[in-house]
């Protein structure tokens, strides 16, 4: 296995940023191929300026960035000929119906036609898009125009997808469909970079992972590698009424509706579920999720240094 994308010491400071604020700072990350790559963090952590630099879309301050082995800042059409977009924030072309808009981009990124229409038919059928096929992109709904970029841009050749936040407003089948979609991507052994903030999203997906906060890149790995790097790995869930004094002494305990939720490492959940069960409580007990981790690095960071309040000037 290769690496689709590397960075190194990566930079961004947007012209005319506060106090000269870097956007990215000192992001050295190495991508492998054939893989979902997640990347997570609060809003504005600089998820959207990283995926637009590695398309050549943004340009970077210092630092270096390869996308499959071409140098982001001289190699720009070597590289767009090989990746696929799905931005966060953009606008179909609203003259077309559906099933020419997904054509006609297979068409202009150089496939034939022939199969341009045939990857057009699957991608709609996958993406439940056929019954509005001929229906035209300006009178679709929000959730539906955003399955229509998430159909072409999965139904190109491409062999890197940048997937900025895809699944964005689309109803919970939908979004589904688009992970079965990204699955088959996979199948096929393309890389596909994927920003969300469905924290269930990213775990379900991603092979590895990177949290970003404030420009900066504080966590990377598979999820057992993250989940390795929090202290409480576990989370035990009991309802019923049992002393927040008593539960201190297995680990973080925070109140839920009903009951209490501990955060605890190996030994003390299975000792604690055990004490539950034996009082007759329901327990539940399993590996914490991929929010419970985010809850914990980027709740803590926010203690640690609370940044100066944003004031307009
Ligand atoms: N065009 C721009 N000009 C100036 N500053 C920008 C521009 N785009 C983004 N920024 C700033 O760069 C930082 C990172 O923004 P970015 O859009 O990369 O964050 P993000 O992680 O994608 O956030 P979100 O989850 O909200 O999409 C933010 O502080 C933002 O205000
Ligand atoms: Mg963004």
């Amino acid at each position: 296995m290769g690496y689709a994308i590397r960075t190194d010491h990566l930079r961004k400071v947007y012209p005319g940023a506060k106090g000269g604020s870097a956007a990215l700072e000192d992001l050295s990350l190495d991508i492998p191929d054939g893989r979902v790559y997640g990347v997570i963090g609060r809003n504005g952590a600089g998820k959207t300026t990283f995926l637009r630099i590695a398309a050549t879309q943004l340009e970077r301050s210092s630092g270096s960035a390869t996308v499959l082995g071409h140098d982001v800042a001289t190699e720009e059409r070597a590289i767009r000929a090989r990746i696929a977009c799905v931005p966060q924030e953009s606008r179909p072309l609203y003259f077309l119906n559906v099933e020419e808009v997904v054509y006609l981009y297979l068409k202009l990124r150089g496939l034939d036609p022939a199969e341009s229409r045939t990857r057009t038919k699957d991608a709609l059928d996958q993406l439940s898009l056929t019954e509005f096929r001929r229906r035209s992109v300006a009178r679709l709904s929000g959730g539906l125009r955003r399955r229509v970029l998430c159909a072409m841009v999965l139904a190109s050749d491409a062999e890197i997808l940048f997937l900025d936040e895809p699944t964005t407003g689309l109803d919970p089948i939908a979004r589904r469909e688009v992970w079965e979609a990204i699955r088959r991507a996979i199948r096929e052994r393309r890389t596909i970079l994927l920003t969300t903030h469905y924290l269930d999203e990213a775990e379900a997906l991603s092979t590895r992972l990177a949290l970003f906060e404030r420009g900066r890149l504080v966590l990377e790995g598979t999820p057992e590698d993250l989940r390795a790097r929090v202290r409480f790995p576990y989370r035990v869930t009991i309802y019923g009424s049992v002393p927040r004094a008593e539960l201190e002494s297995y680990g973080r305990v925070s109140a839920i509706e009903g009951g209490s939720l501990v955060f605890a490492r190996e030994a003390e959940s299975r000792e604690l579920a055990r004490m539950a069960l034996e009082r007759g409580l329901r327990v539940s007990l399993g590996p914490v999720s991929l929010e419970d981790i985010f809850l914990e690095v980027v709740g803590k960071s926010i203690d640690d240094e609370t940044p100066p309040p944003e004031v307009e000037s």
